[in-house]
């Protein structure tokens, strides 16, 4: 079960505003083609593993547990302070952690949802007690902040969620898919090539319409999956957790859900896409503020580069 959660936002706000001082933009146009208004900018100081750490430590504090009495550190990130070790090993020094495994997993804006589905797996085989899951993110060292079309929708940030072995079930199940053959719709280029030249652009490239199109139909497939798969009904759903990419995007698996936009957490009007973090922050803050209560039902999803896309239905 979900014991508790945290999370982490860096100071900087980036409004749009700002952003029609440097791009050809409007406030309008981003808010009426995204939804989002602003985003947070990590300082330079800050990394992955520092803001995993402060959303961690968070969460461990909700759970009622000391760091060491986790059993098994994953992290969903795209944005790793090195490529190796992970960012869960960064994170597991930074916490003081010894003797549990620590590894990051790499699946793009679903990596949060990826981690939950291995950390369910270990905890219902009883090979761990304690597993601590989380998303973090530098988007704004991804992006081209030139490049219009994608520089509006990035932001920064960290979530994190303690689950814990229990007698009755907290997630219900989990679905994770991926399609390697839309590897060029939305990518970065590994910075360095093999013999350790830089790439002429280690940005995030993206056909934004195409992307578009292709999440709105998984995500209304793997809403009826989730469904499907556990005998559930749209009405049994409390809460919508979606990823948080656009909002055009999230009302569309709203709609498909029937639920009123009263039901769906959405953050990403001052967030932006936060890719793996933004599932955890958004859960976060719905527990925090008392949206989100003791055994409600949560339906979260994401979809996001290569293509990999999830969901996870749980009982809070
Ligand atoms: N401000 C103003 N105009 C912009 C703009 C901006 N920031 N960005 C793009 N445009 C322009 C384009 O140049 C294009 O102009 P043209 O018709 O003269 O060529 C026009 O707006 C339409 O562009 P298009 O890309 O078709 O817009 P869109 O409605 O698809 O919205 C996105 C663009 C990026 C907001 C939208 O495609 C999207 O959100 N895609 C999914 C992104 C996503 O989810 N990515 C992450 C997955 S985790």
């Amino acid at each position: 079960m979900l014991l508790g959660t945290g999370g982490y936002l860096p100071e900087t706000i980036l409004t749009n505003a700002q952003l029609t001082e440097t791009i050809d933009t409007t406030d309008e146009w981003i808010v009426e083609r995204t939804g989002i208004r602003e985003r947070r900018i990590a300082a330079p100081h800050e990394t992955a593993s520092s803001m995993a750490e402060i959303a961690a430590r968070e969460a461990l504090e909700a759970a009622g547990l000391a760091p060491n009495a986790v059993d098994l550190i994953i992290v969903g990130t795209a944005t790793p302070d090195r490529i190796f070790p992970s960012t869960a090993c960064l994170l597991q020094q930074r916490l003081d952690i010894r003797h549990c495994a620590a590894f990051d997993v790499q699946a793009a804006c679903s990596g949060f949802i990826f981690a939950l589905s291995i950390a369910d797996q270990y905890i219902r085989s009883g090979n761990a007690k304690h597993v601590l899951v989380v998303g973090s993110e530098l988007n704004s060292r991804l992006v081209d902040w030139s490049d219009r079309s994608t520089c509006i929708l990035f932001g920064d940030g960290a979530g994190a969620a303690v689950l814990g072995a229990a007698r009755e079930p907290g997630i219900f199940s989990t679905h994770i898919n991926s399609d390697g053959q839309y590897k060029d719709l939305l990518y970065v280029s590994n910075p360095t090539n093999s013999r350790g030249e830089i790439n002429e652009s280690p940005y995030i490239k993206m056909q934004g319409n195409e992307v578009f199109k292709i999440a709105v139909n998984t995500l209304e497939h793997i809403v009826d999956e989730t469904l499907d798969a556990n005998g559930f009904v749209q009405s049994d759903i409390d809460w919508l957790v979606p990823h948080q990419a656009n909002i055009r995007i999230i009302a569309a698996t709203a709609r498909k859900l029937k639920m009123p936009m009263e039901q769906v957490v959405v953050t990403l009007e001052r967030q932006g896409n936060t890719s793996a973090a933004s599932i955890p922050l958004a859960l976060n803050e719905a527990i925090r503020d008392g949206r989100i209560r003791r055994g409600q039902i949560l339906l979260m999803e994401a979809f996001g580069a290569g293509f990999a896309w999830g969901s996870a239905l749980i009982r809070y």
